[in-house]
């Protein structure tokens, strides 16, 4: 993969970013599952682990992603809302992960989490919850692959978007433009077939989607559907 001057390895960039989020998969069929997503079209997996500490919830670990990883060759986007993602950055950087987004929550810890991402040669994701503040976030938009805006309180799959974080998204939205910067802009949680649209209009280039895509029967189809309506979104009318 290429690596930039600064040790940041450089993926394709393009328009619109799909991530089916494994937390709403069969568990009891994970390699199926794996295999699933990567036939559905979709651009990345994104894989949530919960440490019952950051977030009232556990869900999986490196051994899993390790695990699945031959099953699937779409980039592993792994969000860690994790209370100590130091001990966990180079498992899941060993078990493939390609892009690994950790909490701003955690405060002055932060920067020292950037630069070991940046050291194990992944991408680097800054994830914010709901009730944070934006402005946590604008010391890191320089150095971040992707600001991940999290649109439910992390911790569980199927919760109800909040439609008070549309505003963080065009916030996001301004400063990558007025600073002429390149960060990703993702949304995760409750994304469907209708929300994918106000997100998109404020800015969002990335939709995280768990229930809504691994849900269906026919996974390909809901992926397209969901990116064809997130382009029909931005697309101005002729
Ligand atoms: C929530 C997780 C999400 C979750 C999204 O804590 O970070 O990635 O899997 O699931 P849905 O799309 O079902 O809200
Ligand atoms: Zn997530």
């Amino acid at each position: 993969m290429p690596v930039d001057w600064m040790g940041r390895v450089s993926l394709p960039f393009s328009p619109m970013i799909i991530a089916p989020s494994l937390l709403a998969s069969d568990f009891t069929r994970l390699g199926h599952e794996a295999a699933r997503a990567d036939r559905s079209g979709a651009d990345w997996l994104h894989l949530d682990i919960m440490d019952g500490h950051f977030v009232p919830n556990i869900s999986f670990g490196p051994a899993v992603a390790g695990a699945i990883r031959p099953l699937n060759k779409l980039i592993f986007d792994v969000h860690l809302m994790c209370s100590r993602p130091e001990i966990l950055l180079e498992p899941f950087a060993r078990a493939g992960a390609d892009r690994l987004t950790v909490h701003v929550e955690l405060g002055q810890r932060v920067t020292a989490l950037i630069w070991k991402i940046r050291s194990l040669h992944k991408e680097i994701g800054l994830a914010i919850n709901p009730p944070t503040a934006m402005q946590a976030a604008e010391p890191f938009l320089g150095e971040v692959d992707s600001l991940l805006v999290m649109t439910v309180n992390p911790g569980f799959g199927g919760q109800s978007f909040i439609t008070e974080t549309l505003p963080k998204i065009q916030q996001a939205a301004a400063w990558r433009r007025e600073r002429g910067l390149n960060y990703r802009i993702a949304v995760d949680g409750g994304i469907d077939f209708e929300t994918v649209a106000q997100c998109a209009r404020a800015g969002a280039d990335t939709f995280i989607s768990g229930t809504c895509l691994f849900h269906r029967r026919n996974l390909k189809a809901a992926v397209a559907k969901l990116r064809k309506l997130a382009e029909a979104a931005v697309t101005p009318a002729p």
